[in-house]
């Protein structure tokens, strides 16, 4: 096999409590990624999307993550790309790791699955870098692995894919641009031990909620004392989606990742569609045009299609 062709998933990170170290993928939407071995040295990149991302593969999320897997891969000298990008750059569903991860999941099928699922996560972190300026697989690993997934560490990697039961998420993008190099600029660098106290039971609570399908745990326990009060005011809106939400029935959720998207969790389809109008009168109201997404927990990761 020469070439081949993928769907690679949006991902939520940070599942609210767990910064940096949880995640799960979506359903939709998904970028597709067609990948084939080339006799050119480096990595040959052609975007068919209007997104204007760079195609010097050193600048390019793909690129770097490409160039990395090259570097242990002698037997070949480069591939070539075509990207088309449905995840808006720069959204906060994991555009970057989803072309990151796909990338290297599609480079590792042409080579026959010769690298493990941890070493694509690792090839595909150097693409995070060019995009955020700092390696992070909270987006990347349940890319790569589905489902939710726990990054207990990155160096060495140690990724945990967790058990959830189905759940139905829904999405809203509103159309204002938040980067995530400055969305963990503005962080504090230290916190409150009573701060901390309250997370790291938020985090171990919610990994047992999933595991133990318990909905009203999974729902406690999304709740962030540290980074959402810093960054939710970089949001329009935010407390009242989250509110009003919660009032609808949805288990709850916050900052998709850096944001700007914020997502919310429910038990099912119907409650998640309610969620999603809640969301849409809120930002009508507020006259920011947005984006809504209302999907399911991917628990396949990137595929084949
Ligand atoms: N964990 C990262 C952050 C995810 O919140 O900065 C970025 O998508």
């Amino acid at each position: 096999m020469n070439k081949i062709t993928i769907h690679s998933p949006a991902t939520v990170a940070n599942i609210v409590c767990g910064f940096d170290i949880l995640g799960f993928a979506l359903n939709k939407p998904n970028d597709t990624i067609t990948l084939s071995i080339s006799d050119k040295v480096g990595v040959e990149i052609i975007n068919e999307d209007d997104f204007n991302l760079p195609t010097q593969a050193e600048d390019n999320v793909c690129g770097a993550a490409l160039l990395a897997l090259l570097e242990e891969t002698p037997e070949i000298n480069g591939f070539k790309l075509i990207s088309k990008k449905n995840i808006k750059p720069g959204s906060g569903i994991g555009s970057s790791a989803a072309s990151a991860a796909g990338v290297v999941f599609a480079a590792n099928k042409l080579l026959n699955n010769k690298y493990t699922n941890a070493d694509l996560v690792r090839f595909a972190m150097n693409g995070e870098k060019v995009a955020s300026g700092v390696k992070h697989a909270d987006n990347i690993a349940p890319a790569i692995y589905g489902g939710v997934t726990l990054i207990r560490s990155i160096h060495p990697l140690d990724i945990i894919k967790i058990n959830a039961p189905e759940l139905h998420v829904t999405v809203i993008h509103p159309q204002i641009e938040v980067r995530t190099s400055d969305a963990r600029q503005i962080l504090k660098q230290n916190i409150l031990l009573k701060n901390a106290i309250k997370q790291w039971g938020n985090i171990a609570a919610l990994v047992a909620g999933f595991i133990n399908h318990d909905y009203d745990l999974i729902g406690r326990s999304l709740e962030d004392v540290i980074i959402e009060p810093v960054r939710s005011i970089l949001i329009p809106g935010f407390d009242e989606v989250k509110k009003k939400c919660k009032e609808v029935g949805a288990l709850g959720g916050g900052i998709s990742g850096s944001g700007p998207s914020i997502f919310m969790l429910s038990q099912n389809a119907n409650t998640a569609r309610v969620v999603e109008n809640v969301m849409k009168g809120i930002y009508n109201k507020i006259g920011v045009d947005f984006q809504t997404h209302v999907t399911t927990i991917n628990q396949e990761g990137c595929k084949v299609i």
